[in-house]
């Protein structure tokens, strides 16, 4: 996958995501979103936020700027800010692998069903490091393989080729040697095949 048929796919995906993959999704959506509502206050960003679905369910405190590279889905993510009134979120176009954003600009940041999407998964997980301040908390919604999924991945495989998901990635790839300290790790429906990842952010 690179950064025109991410778009591309994107772009057909956009009118049918809140139907098919907005219930699909959302147990790992609503577990992570109710995570962070426990955290105090916080600048949030939430990279590949697609159509923003996740963002009406924020606490109204947290600062939330929600960015992904698909305009389509942008479009469908502002008119939810608008109609919903989210005075709290913003939404931007931006390549999760190259990060427009400070160094530690966040307390927080969530990738939710995105780190297997995007064509270089690592980089985008160091630039979400970067952006994320030292001490700061990162949440990752994904599916990721483990022997035990194998059979369900593989028979999944298929929606998640034409989803533009890696059916085979695996949390070791995504970490690797990252210094990124894993403080919780979850399964959630269906079937526990996804993962929410909750990780501290290393000091500098
Ligand atoms: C499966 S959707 C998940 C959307 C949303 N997080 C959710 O919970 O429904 C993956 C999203 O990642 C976005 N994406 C893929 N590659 C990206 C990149 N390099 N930078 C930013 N967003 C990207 C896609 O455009 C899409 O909106």
């Amino acid at each position: 996958m690179d950064l025109t048929s991410v778009r591309k796919a994107y772009q057909r995906y956009a009118p049918i995501y809140d139907r098919v993959f907005g219930p699909a999704l959302n147990a790992g959506r609503m577990r992570t979103v109710r995570a962070v509502n426990r955290l105090p206050a916080a600048r949030l960003l939430e990279v590949g936020v697609g159509t923003g679905l996740s963002l009406p369910h924020y606490r109204r405190d947290h600062r939330v700027v929600g960015v992904d590279i698909s305009r389509e889905m942008l479009a469908v993510a502002k008119q939810r800010v608008e109609r919903d009134r989210l005075n709290n979120a913003e939404i931007l176009e931006m390549d999760a692998e190259s990060l427009a954003f400070a160094d530690g600009a966040f307390d927080v940041v969530v990738a939710m069903y995105v780190v297997s999407v995007v064509p270089h998964p690592r980089r985008c997980l160091d630039e979400i490091m970067r952006v994320c301040r030292p001490g700061g908390t990162i949440f990752i919604c994904n599916h990721f393989l483990s022997p035990r999924k194998a059979g369900i991945a593989r028979s999944i495989a298929p929606l998640g080729r034409w989803l533009g998901w890696r059916p085979e990635f695996t949390l070791h790839q995504l970490l690797g040697d990252s210094r990124l300290e894993v403080i919780n790790q979850r399964p959630v429906p269906p079937l526990g095949l996804f993962t929410i990842i909750e990780c501290r952010n290393p000091a500098a």
